[in-house]
C-alpha cells in the first residue's frame, strides 16, 4: 500500500464522511446505559429524529444498519402470507423484495427499467384493482441509491387515498433523510426507515423507524415472528429514556451532534445544498457527454448521481484507476448494472469545494482509463456554482452572521 498525503475522498453514496464534529462527539468514555446521563441523551436524540422524521409520533433507534430497519418496519406491521405492493426501482427495491419473501410475504414486484421512479398512477390502478384489499402494504424505496432515481412519495400517497385503499405505505428514507426532504406525517407514510450512515453523516450502526399510529395499531395484531426486532419493548422504554438492550452509546452521542449540526444550518438549507451541488454534477456529467442513469429530470436524487459509461467501458475499472491515481472511492455498479455505472456520491458533509474535487478527480480519471468523454464537466459545475447564489445559505455566510 502507498503511503498517501491528505484526505481520502469517500464519495461513494454512503457510508459518508464523517464531520469532525460528530467524530470529537463520538470520542468520549462510553458511560452507563441504565444511568441519568445517558437517559437525557436517549430523549434528545429520539426527540430530534422526530423532528427530523417531521413526525409527532414514535422513533424507535437500533443498533443495526439500515437492513434492519428493514426488517423491523415488515416484522412489525404483517403477518405470514399478507401480499405486499413493491416496485423494482433498482438493486435496493430488488434486496427488499427479497427479504419480504424470505420473512414469508407474499410480493407483488413490479419490474422497471431502473431509470425511472415509482409510477403513482401504477400505485393507483393496482390498488384500485385490489377490490378485497388483500395488499397490506405498499414499499416504496424514496432515493435508490443504486440509481439516483426518487420517487415522489407524496404523490403516492395521495394515490392510495384515491383508490381509498387502507394499505400501509411503507417508505426506506435511507438515503433520503437528511438530504432532501422527508416528512413522515405530512405524506401520510406508516413506517419510515433510515439508517446512520448517509444523510446523517454518522459511521454505520443505527437503524430507524418512525411508526405512525395506524402502523402501531398494525403491529398489534401482526403475526410475523419478532424478537430483537420487536417495537414495542423499545417503545416502553423510550419513554424512560432506555433500551431494551445494549444501545450504542457512542454512536448516539455522534447522533446528537448530526442532529444538532442540520438544524443549525437548517433543514432547508441542508436541502437546497444538496439540490444545488447535484445540479452542479448533472452539469457535468452532460459535459461530458455521459448519460445518468435517472431518465426523468424531475426524479433526479439530490443525495447521488448514478452515471453510465460508454458500452465497452468498465465502470469498475476506471473506478480502480481514480482511486489509485487519485485515492478517491466512486460507488459502484450494484446488480444488473454492474460494472456498467459508476455513482457519485454528493450528500451529507460535502460543499462546493469537495464537490469540484470530486469532480475533477472524476474527469482525470476518465482521461487516465481511456473514457471517451468530452472535457470541461469540472468547468460546467464551476459556472454554474459561481453563477448561481445558493438560496437561503449563502447570504446569512456572507454578511457573517
Ligand atoms: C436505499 C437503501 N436501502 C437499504 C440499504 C441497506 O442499508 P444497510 O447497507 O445499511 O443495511 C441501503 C444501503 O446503502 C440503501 O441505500
Amino acid at each position: 500500500m502507498t503511503a498517501r498525503s491528505g484526505r481520502h475522498f469517500l464519495q461513494i453514496p454512503g457510508p459518508t464522511n464523517v464531520p469532525d464534529r460528530i467524530l470529537r462527539a463520538i470520542d468520549r468514555p462510553t458511560i452507563d446505559h441504565r444511568g441519568p446521563e445517558f437517559a437525557a441523551l436517549a430523549k434528545n436524540v429520539i426527540a430530534g429524529m422526530k423532528r427530523l422524521f417531521r413526525t409527532a409520533g414514535h422513533v424507535v433507534i437500533f443498533p443495526s444498519s439500515g437492513t434492519g430497519a428493514w426488517e423491523a418496519a415488515l416484522v412489525n406491521t404483517l403477518s405470514p402470507g399478507d401480499r405486499v405492493l413493491a416496485f423494482e426501482t433498482g438493486q435496493f427495491a430488488a434486496l427488499w423484495r427479497v427479504m419480504a419473501e424470505r420473512l414469508g410475504l407474499v410480493v407483488d414486484f413490479i419490474p422497471t427499467d431502473w431509470r425511472h421512479p415509482v409510477e403513482p398512477d401504477e400505485v393507483e390502478a393496482r390498488l384500485t384493482a385490489d377490490k378485497a384489499h388483500r395488499i397490506k402494504a405498499v414499499m416504496i424505496v424514496h432515493n435508490e441509491t443504486s440509481t439516483g432515481v426518487t420517487s415522489d412519495v407524496a404523490a403516492i400517497r395521495r394515490a392510495l387515498d384515491r383508490a381509498r385503499h387502507p394499505a400501509l405505505l411503507l417508505v426506506d428514507a435511507i438515503s433520503s433523510l437528511g438530504a432532501s426532504d422527508v416528512r413522515h406525517d405530512d405524506w401520510g407514510i406508516d413506517v419510515t426507515i433510515a439508517g446512520a450512515q448517509k444523510g446523517l453523516m454518522l459511521p454505520p450502526g443505527l437503524g430507524f423507524n418512525a411508526i405512525s399510529a395506524k402502523a402501531l395499531a398494525a403491529s398489534k395484531s401482526a403475526k410475523l415472528p419478532r424478537a430483537y426486532w420487536d417495537w414495542q419493548p423499545m417503545l416502553a422504554a423510550g419513554e424512560t429514556g432506555s433500551f431494551p438492550f445494549t444501545p450504542a452509546t457512542n454512536l448516539l452521542f455522534g447522533l446528537g451532534e448530526a442532529v444538532a449540526m442540520l438544524e443549525e444550518e437548517g433543514l432547508d438549507n441542508v436541502f437546497m445544498r444538496h439540490d444545488r451541488l447535484a445540479e452542479a454534477t448533472r452539469r457535468a456529467v452532460a459535459s461530458w457527454g455521459l448519460d445518468t442513469v435517472c431518465a426523468v429530470p424531475s426524479a433526479h436524487s439530490s443525495a447521488l448521481t448514478a452515471v453510465m459509461l460508454p458500452s465497452g467501458h468498465d465502470a469498475d475499472a476506471f473506478r480502480r484507476t481514480v482511486l489509485d491515481r487519485f485515492d478517491m472511492s466512486l460507488g459502484a455498479g450494484l446488480g444488473k448494472v454492474a460494472g456498467k455505472v459508476f455513482r457519485i456520491g454528493h450528500l451529507g458533509w460535502f460543499n462546493e469545494l469537495t464537490l469540484m474535487g470530486t469532480l475533477a478527480g472524476v474527469e482525470m480519471g476518465l482521461a487516465v482509463a481511456g473514457v471517451p468523454h468530452r472535457r470541461g464537466g469540472v468547468e460546467a459545475a464551476m459556472s454554474h456554482l459561481a453563477d448561481n447564489e445558493g438560496g437561503l445559505a449563502m447570504p446569512a455566510r456572507a454578511t457573517g452572521s
